[in-house]
């Protein structure tokens, strides 16, 4: 019971930050959350280093408590927000990917990455 509200609040003091990281795009297939997406669905990416740190997580990715959440991220007027289905093995802490449908909202596919955005979780 303690450590259960001790997890609900770790998880709500992620939530709460903000942080600045490079978008990229990515193709999504079967993720580490155990979902199988496709490029036109609205779905987000974050690093392992990311996943692997988020409150709640285990040794099975499937169960991680982000797989539950959204990624909003936030770039010069415009933002967007998806389900996060992935990480990604070798980005940096704080570098995110979108799904193309939903990177398109920022930078064309060519263009391939935007540096400098805002994001949370939540
Ligand atoms: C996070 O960034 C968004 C978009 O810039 C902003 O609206 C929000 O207030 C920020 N939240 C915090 C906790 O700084
Ligand atoms: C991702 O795929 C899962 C099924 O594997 C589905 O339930 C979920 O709705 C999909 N997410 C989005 C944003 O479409
Ligand atoms: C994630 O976004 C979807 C679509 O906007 C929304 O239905 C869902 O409630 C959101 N989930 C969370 C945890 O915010
Ligand atoms: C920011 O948005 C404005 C208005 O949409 C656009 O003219 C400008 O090129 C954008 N700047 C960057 C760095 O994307
Ligand atoms: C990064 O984005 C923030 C918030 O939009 C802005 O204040 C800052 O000037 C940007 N930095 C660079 C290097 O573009």
């Amino acid at each position: 019971m303690l450590l259960k509200t001790v997890l609900l609040s770790l998880v709500a003091a992620a939530l709460a930050q903000n942080h600045t990281g490079t978008l990229f795009t990515f193709d999504p297939g079967l993720g580490a959350c155990g979902f199988t997406n496709t490029s036109t669905q609205t779905v987000a990416s974050v690093s392992q280093t990311f996943f692997n740190t988020f409150p709640g997580h285990t040794a099975n990715p499937n169960l991680n408590p982000i797989c539950k959440h959204n990624l909003t991220i936030t770039h010069n007027g415009t933002t967007v927000t998806a389900a996060i289905v992935d990480f990604c093995l070798t980005c940096p802490q704080f570098n995110i990917g979108l799904s193309p449908s939903a990177f398109t909202k920022f930078a064309t596919i060519d263009e391939g990455i935007v540096n400098n955005v805002t994001w949370h979780v939540n």
